[in-house]
């Protein structure tokens, strides 16, 4: 559709074509053909050179230029210029020529829209309906949800969120909008409690897509929690998590990425270290950090969704369902087998009387011999320094 140097040279004789034409076709009652106004536009609006000759300037003919075929191709095909644009039926326009805000229309959407952070007029750059949807070619539901639209429709996002395009490792990368996690109108700080993706809303949010995945969550240790609201917390003091604590939020990645496991692990340890710590003393521990991926990592053993404390019978750790959570990978897994301890702990005497002894025994063993071999080195030191001294002076004698 751009113009070329043939319609620069002729614009002077279509202006004036085009300026009688449109008054041979927009009639003064308002109630005519809704096609023909259009077309009547379109005669001035779709020509960019006479738009150009017209104002003097390439930047306000771009801005002015708009076609019937933008409109039709939209979620307001079937509408004529003039029911959002009235008055504009002569040309030079009327003064009191107008146009309808979105929000006149869309009365609910602009409620919340108000209510959101792109509506704060504060900041340099609030996001109006049209810095999202654009103006003629705003795109309906159907053209939203296919992979091409949601594409288009986070490229606006990023205009002014440059910094906030989803890694291509993302499951949700092109494949949904953005505004399923963080709400297309009423779009709150996401550090606001009232945010989709605060915490406490994370499971509604997500659900939406993931619903069958997630069906244990409400009676999950962690979940429960957050659900109710209950103020729980580690030993170290960190709240329970929500679903990005354990998934990331942008640089989520999906359990076939050979990261996964590795990043869920991280993130338990940071609320869990004491365990995290044993757990590294162990041969699974050690494995995993030596880059095996088969061995068992947290979630192996406590599950995803539905992690329980070891004292709750339906807990994959409670000591009666052990041989089926190691029998995953471990088939021969007898009762004895399983009682080996995947969170050894020597400094605590009441989990395991062997190993606190063990323990404390070899620590004994391992300062007396290096007492003993420190003494040892400290005189054998002391004796050469003395012996090198007696022979210097010796040395000094002779020359002096
Ligand atoms: C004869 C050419 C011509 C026709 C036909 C025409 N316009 Fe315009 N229109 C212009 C030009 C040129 C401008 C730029 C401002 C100006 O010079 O008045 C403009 C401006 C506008 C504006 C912007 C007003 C503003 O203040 O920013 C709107 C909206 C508009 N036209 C809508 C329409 C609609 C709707 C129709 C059909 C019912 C129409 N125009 C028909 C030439 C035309
Ligand atoms: C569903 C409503 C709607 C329809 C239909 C519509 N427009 Fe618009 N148009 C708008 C809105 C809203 C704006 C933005 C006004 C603003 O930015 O202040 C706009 C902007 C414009 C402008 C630029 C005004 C400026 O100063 O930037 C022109 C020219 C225009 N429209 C012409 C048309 C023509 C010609 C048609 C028919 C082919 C049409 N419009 C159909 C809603 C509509
Ligand atoms: C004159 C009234 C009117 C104006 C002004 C108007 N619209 Fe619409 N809009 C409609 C109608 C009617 C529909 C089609 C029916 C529907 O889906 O609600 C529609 C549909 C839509 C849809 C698709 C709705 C859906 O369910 O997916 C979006 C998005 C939209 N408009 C955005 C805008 C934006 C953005 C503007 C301003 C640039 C605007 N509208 C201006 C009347 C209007
Ligand atoms: C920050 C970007 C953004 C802004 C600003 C924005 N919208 Fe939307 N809007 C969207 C997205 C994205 C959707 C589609 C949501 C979906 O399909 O799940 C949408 C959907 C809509 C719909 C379809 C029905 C609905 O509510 O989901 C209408 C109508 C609409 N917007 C009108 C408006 C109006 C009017 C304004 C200005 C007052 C506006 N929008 C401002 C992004 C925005
Ligand atoms: C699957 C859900 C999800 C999707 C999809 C998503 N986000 Fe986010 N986004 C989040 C979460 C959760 C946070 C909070 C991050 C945190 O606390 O570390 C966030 C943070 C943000 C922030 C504020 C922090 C910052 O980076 O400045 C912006 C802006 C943002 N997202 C924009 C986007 C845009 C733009 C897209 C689409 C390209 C998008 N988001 C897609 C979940 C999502
Ligand atoms: C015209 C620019 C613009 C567009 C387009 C835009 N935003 Fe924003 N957005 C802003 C501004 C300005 C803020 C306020 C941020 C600030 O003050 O730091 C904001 C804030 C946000 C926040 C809260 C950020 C935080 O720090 O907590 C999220 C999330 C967000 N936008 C998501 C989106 C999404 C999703 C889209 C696309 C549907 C979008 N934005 C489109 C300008 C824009
Ligand atoms: C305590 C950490 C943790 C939390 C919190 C968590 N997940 Fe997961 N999630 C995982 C692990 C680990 C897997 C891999 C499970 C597997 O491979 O069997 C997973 C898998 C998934 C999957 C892939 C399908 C599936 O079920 O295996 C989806 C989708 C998912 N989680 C969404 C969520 C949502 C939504 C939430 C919040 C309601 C959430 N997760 C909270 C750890 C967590
Ligand atoms: C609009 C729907 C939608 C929403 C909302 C949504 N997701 Fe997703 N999610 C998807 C789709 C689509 C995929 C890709 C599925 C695929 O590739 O099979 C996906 C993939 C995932 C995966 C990877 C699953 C796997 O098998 O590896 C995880 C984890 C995930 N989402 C977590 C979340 C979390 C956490 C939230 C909320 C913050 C969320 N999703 C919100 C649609 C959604
Ligand atoms: C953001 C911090 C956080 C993350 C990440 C986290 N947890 Fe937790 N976890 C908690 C909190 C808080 C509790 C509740 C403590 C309580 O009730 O005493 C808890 C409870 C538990 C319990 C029950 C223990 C008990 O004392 O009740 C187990 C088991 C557990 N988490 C395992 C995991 C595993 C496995 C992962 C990773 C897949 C993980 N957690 C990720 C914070 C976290
Ligand atoms: C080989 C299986 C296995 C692995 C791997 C494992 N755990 Fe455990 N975990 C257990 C068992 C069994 C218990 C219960 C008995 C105990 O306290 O040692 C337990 C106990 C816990 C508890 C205390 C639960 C309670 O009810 O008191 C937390 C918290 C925990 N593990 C977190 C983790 C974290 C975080 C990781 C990863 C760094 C991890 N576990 C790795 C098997 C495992
Ligand atoms: C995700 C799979 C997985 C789970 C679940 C798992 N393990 Fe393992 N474990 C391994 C792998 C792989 C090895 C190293 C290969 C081998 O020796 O079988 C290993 C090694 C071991 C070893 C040392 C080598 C040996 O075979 O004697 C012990 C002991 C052990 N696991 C105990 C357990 C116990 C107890 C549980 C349950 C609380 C458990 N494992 C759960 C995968 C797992």
């Amino acid at each position: 559709m751009t113009p070329t140097r043939s319609h620069r040279m002729s614009h002077g004789i279509r202006a004036g074509l085009a300026l009688l034409a449109f008054a041979l076709a927009v009639p003064s009652r308002p109630a005519a053909s809704q096609t023909r106004s259009a077309v009547g536009c379109e005669l001035c609006h779709g020509e960019l050179e006479l738009l150009r000759a017209q104002t003097g300037s390439l930047t306000r003919a771009e801005r002015l230029f708009a076609t019937a075929a933008q409109v039709r191709g939209s979620a307001h095909a079937g509408m004529d210029c003039a029911e959002c644009h009235t008055g504009f039926g002569r040309y030079p326009h009327a003064t009191r020529a107008a146009t309808r805000s979105c929000g006149s229309c869309h009365e609910a959407a602009a409620a919340l829209w108000a209510e959101g952070v792109h509506a704060d007029s504060t900041t340099s750059r609030q996001a109006s309906c049209s810095s999202c949807h654009d103006i003629h070619d705003v795109m309906g539901a159907e053209a939203r949800q296919t992979d091409a639209g949601a594409g288009r429709l986070n490229a606006h996002c990023t205009v002014c969120h440059e910094s906030s395009h989803l890694p291509t490792t993302n499951p949700h990368y092109q494949k949904v909008l953005c505004t399923a996690c963080h709400a297309q109108h009423d779009t709150k700080r996401v550090d606001d409690l009232a945010a989709r993706v605060a915490p406490a809303n994370q499971f509604g949010t997500c659900r939406a897509c993931h619903e069958e995945d997630v069906a244990g969550w409400p009676s999950d240790v962690h979940g429960s929690a957050l659900l109710s609201g209950r103020s729980v917390t580690t030993a170290d003091g960190h709240a329970p998590p929500a679903c990005t604590s354990c998934h990331g939020s942008h640089d989520m990645v999906a359990r076939t990425d050979p990261d996964f496991k590795h990043a869920v692990l991280e993130r338990c340890s940071t609320c869990h270290e004491h365990e995290a710590e044993s757990y590294l003393e162990t041969y699974h521990g050690q494995a995993s950090a030596l880059g095996s991926k088969i061995v068992a990592t947290c979630s192996a053993c406590h599950g995803s969704h539905d992690i329980l404390p070891a004292s709750n019978e339906v807990s994959s750790i409670a000591p009666r369902n052990r041989i089926d959570t190691c029998g995953n990978c471990h088939p021969q897994a007898r009762a004895s087998f399983v009682e080996y301890d995947s969170h050894p702990d020597p400094g605590n005497r009441d989990r395991s009387a062997i190993l606190y002894w063990v323990f404390l025994f070899m620590n004994i063993l391992l300062i007396g011999v290096f007492g003993v071999f420190g003494v040892h080195t400290m005189l054998w030191w002391v004796r050469l320094v003395g012996g090198h001294k007696e022979s210097a002076a010796e040395n000094g004698g002779h020359h002096g």
